[in-house]
């Protein structure tokens, strides 16, 4: 099955109005001028440009993310935001269980399933991210982990079409140290393997799995090239129009 190579700017906790709004523009031109058939782009910034980035994108078939939801619909939950919001706002997708989140927040595999539940309750597709730490990796732990943090995060009725995949291994993200194709790809067959065992070889075979960690238009080639990865996430280099821009260009 051909699967529809994704792009997704994780943009983290960066952005005022100015800066955050131009980007989106700049991306929304390019979509719409350029040959796009062969990708899809997400952008995913923070909380407060969600509306205002739909807004600027809108025609440009460019997806947007929230960063986290909250497990729950709605209540007593100062400070954050429920799937249901992210749809309200203009959201098609939101990312769960970055590792930024799961080590700042204590967020386990027990809550992310729970948020990506909600999510794909609320009618919001999910990116469920998951990766080792370079000790776990050192220790050749590296399947293990990130077969275990699969089957803990993913929702109960995810399909090709609801969820996606994000393998990030925490040593590469934000560190200018990417994996290797070959690394990478190791990783995500083991990931695909699991989500036949799981799902069946159908929505395994349909289901996108995401590379993220320090991507770069010069690494992008080698790590896309590779069979079972379907599109890359990306963060400091999606801070800016051109090198995000290059680096789908691989896919044009
Ligand atoms: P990076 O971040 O590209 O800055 O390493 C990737 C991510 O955390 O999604």
């Amino acid at each position: 099955m051909a699967r529809r190579i994704l792009i997704a700017g994780n943009w983290k906790m960066n952005g005022l109005e100015k800066d955050g709004l131009a980007l989106a523009s700049d991306l929304a031109q390019r979509m719409k001028s350029g040959s796009t058939d062969t990708f899809e782009m997400l952008v995913s910034p923070p909380f407060t440009l969600i509306s205002k980035v739909v807004d600027t994108v809108a025609g440009s078939g460019i997806h947007v993310a929230g960063q986290d939801c909250h497990s729950a619909e709605k209540g007593a939950h100062t400070g954050d935001i429920s799937a249901l919001m992210l749809k309200d706002a203009g959201c098609s997708y939101v990312i769960v269980g970055h590792s930024e989140r799961r080590t700042d927040h204590r967020e386990t595999d027990e809550m992310v399933k729970a948020k990506a539940q909600a999510a794909l309750a609320a009618g919001l597709n999910v990116i469920v991210c998951i990766g080792e730490t370079l000790e776990e990796r050192d220790a050749g732990k590296t399947l293990d982990v990130n077969r275990r943090q699969l089957h803990g995060s993913l929702p109960d009725g995810a399909t090709a079409d609801n969820t996606v995949i994000a393998y990030e291994p925490v040593w590469a993200i934000g560190t200018g140290r990417t994996a290797t194709p070959e690394q990478a790809q190791e990783v995500h067959e083991m990931i695909r393997s699991e989500l036949s065992d799981k799902l069946g070889a159908g929505a395994a075979d349909g289901m996108r799995i995401l590379y993220g960690g320090s991507m770069n238009a010069k690494k992008a080639g080698g790590v896309f090239a590779q069979a079972d990865i379907d599109g890359g996430m990306i963060g400091g280099a999606s801070l800016k129009a051109g090198a995000f821009w290059t680096i789908a260009q691989n896919f044009a």
